[in-house]
């Protein structure tokens, strides 16, 4: 999808699309995206600019995260319109000096990309000129291990996520594609999930017959359970 703002064709990738490609570096070195990632799920975020409060507490949050994405197969990738010695200088300060709800001595050990001429933040939709033409928006990329974006979050600059919401958002993608089912609104492992409709007038009557093993509310809204056990097995698995 393109849409054109103030004479600039801005792109925005969409859902189901393959993850655009870029070569950056970053304060782990160079990457070549989404290759790279290959196999892996990642989350690529932007985040308006170094050293502001909201970023600052976002980053510490996801920091102290990372292993918990780590298990489940997933790789954090940052980016803001910063140069990397600003990105370098704000995440010694971090470690060195900043002390947010409990968390302290925080170390940021995944890739935070450098990208001053905005060529990454622009391919990404992450610019949104009327919210503000020179720092990227909260973005949030779910890649799928082919490279497929799978999810998309855009936050203003004033809101800080909810990252519990992203591991969630995470788990619920890979047990969409291990048990082959759909995930009811606020849907936390454990809870029951969506078996896909009925595809034939003969299924639908089975399943409002209780021939499958299956609570169905009507015809095209079934549900069963799957243990938490389950689900978080599959994804803990993945590695
Ligand atoms: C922040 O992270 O605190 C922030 C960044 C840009 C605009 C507003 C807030």
């Amino acid at each position: 999808m393109e849409e054109t703002i103030k004479n600039e064709v801005i792109s925005m990738p969409r859902i189901g699309d393959k993850a655009p490609s870029f070569k950056a570096n970053t304060t782990q070195g160079e990457i070549n995206f989404p290759q790279d990632y290959s196999g892996n799920w990642v989350i690529l975020f932007s985040h308006p600019a170094d050293f502001t409060p909201v970023c600052t507490s976002e980053f510490m949050t996801f920091a102290t995260m990372e292993k918990q994405f780590e298990e489940a197969n997933c790789k954090l990738v940052g980016l803001s319109v910063d140069g990397l010695y600003s990105h370098i200088a704000w995440l010694r300060t971090i470690k060195e000096k900043i002390e947010y709800k409990g968390m302290k001595n925080v170390e940021v050990n995944f890739p935070l990309i450098e990208d001053i001429t905005m060529n990454v933040a622009k391919k990404y939709g992450m610019i949104q000129p009327n919210e503000d033409s020179t720092k990227a928006v909260r973005a949030v990329f779910f890649i799928d291990p082919k490279g497929i974006i799978r999810t998309i979050i855009y936050y203003p600059l004033s809101l800080g996520r909810n990252f519990d919401e992203l591991y969630r958002v995470l788990i619920a993608l890979q047990t969409a594609d291990e048990f082959n089912v759909a995930t009811p609104a606020d849907w936390r492992p454990g809870e029951d999930v969506i078996v896909p409709p009925a595809g034939s007038c003969g299924t639908a009557k089975d399943r409002m017959e209780g021939k499958e093993e299956m609570y169905c509310h009507d015809w095209f809204f079934c549900t069963k359970p799957i243990a938490k056990e389950k689900v978080m097995e599959k994804v803990l698995k993945q590695k």
